[in-house]
């Protein structure tokens, strides 16, 4: 069964930036792509650095800490191509931003 997790309204992520919130003992985050919101873990695969501290450039977001780059739109690690973040559906009501995990 599929748990909805508020993850805060729109205004909270305005573009280029990360709203992340800490689910069990994982990391999920809301990441806005140039006004595209795109669910995601955000924990790096490569020392569980936090992505919500990151940056967001051309559809990719950087690791604030050794710089590696994941691609957004499909979760794949491009600097190490075994690995990838899962990616999440995202539900919007009216201004609330809901994470869907399955
Ligand atoms: S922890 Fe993310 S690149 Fe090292």
């Amino acid at each position: 069964m599929s748990q909805k997790i508020k993850m805060g309204v729109l205004a909270d992520v305005p573009p280029g930036a990360i709203l992340e919130k800490r689910i069990m003992a994982r990391r999920v985050a809301v990441f806005n792509d140039s006004g595209r919101l795109i669910g995601m873990e955000s924990d790096c695969k490569h020392m569980h650095a936090s992505l919500a501290k990151g940056d967001i450039s051309n559809g990719t977001v950087t690791c604030p800490w050794h710089s590696w780059k994941y691609d957004l739109a499909s979760g794949k690690c491009l600097t190490v191509d075994k690995f990838s973040l899962k990616k999440y559906d995202l539900e919007i009501e009216g201004e609330t931003i809901y994470l869907v995990l399955p």
